[in-house]
């Protein structure tokens, strides 16, 4: 079986959709092949093109938070995302971030799909509805589908599925008692997935 370091190296040189012309790098994981819960995001933003690493922007402060309310460590959870390169338009001086096409879904899913062979996660954690049809392979509404454990995926290896919302999301929320709200309930989804481990 592929090791982690040979599929991230892979990644690193993906050519399957248009998407590596215009971003800085392929943005894999972190985690190691111990952990038992799998983070899915949509893609790299701006931050995690530049760096290299998922998860480290603004959209990654939101999920730590989320991630010590629920009392579950960073560093014990693979993160990695539905695409691996970042989209977005250029507008002046400013990268605006575009929301990955169903084809740039599909043609990075044999990354997405190798991960979980390797990591063999417990539990699958979709961070927005990219996440949702990346690893379940069709379209998902996180208002119908969050909430609940979803058992005996197939598409996992039999790990079972949280979907929750984007912590991206919760950035565009002016009130503070909507945010506080909306961070409670990213943290609710976070606890039932640490259940399943
Ligand atoms: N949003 C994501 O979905 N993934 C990242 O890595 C960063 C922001």
């Amino acid at each position: 079986m592929t090791k982690l370091s040979e599929l991230r190296e892979e990644i690193a040189g993906c050519r399957r959709c248009e998407l590596y012309r215009e971003a800085t790098q392929a943005v894999t994981s972190v985690g190691n092949t111990r952990a038992r819960m799998m983070l899915v995001g949509e893609q790299p933003g701006d931050r995690e093109d530049v760096e290299g690493e998922p998860f480290v922007g603004p959209a990654g402060r939101v999920l730590d938070a989320a991630l010590r309310s629920a009392g579950i460590e960073r560093s014990d959870a693979y993160l990695t995302n539905a695409v691996k390169h970042f989209r977005f338009e250029r507008r002046g001086k400013r990268r605006i971030h575009r929301k990955p096409a169903v084809e740039h879904i599909e043609a990075c899913h044999p990354w997405l799909e190798a991960e979980v062979a390797i990591v063999r996660p417990r539990v699958v954690v979709c961070l927005g509805a990219t996440a949702g049809r990346a690893v379940l392979g069709r379209p998902v509404r996180i208002g119908e589908e969050r909430g609940g454990l979803i058992e005996d995926v197939d598409e996992t290896g039999g790990a079972a599925v949280v979907i929750t919302t984007h912590p991206s999301s919760l950035l565009r929320l002016r009130d503070r008692g909507d945010y506080d709200a909306e961070l409670e309930r990213l943290v609710t989804d976070l606890r039932l997935a640490a259940s399943a481990l």
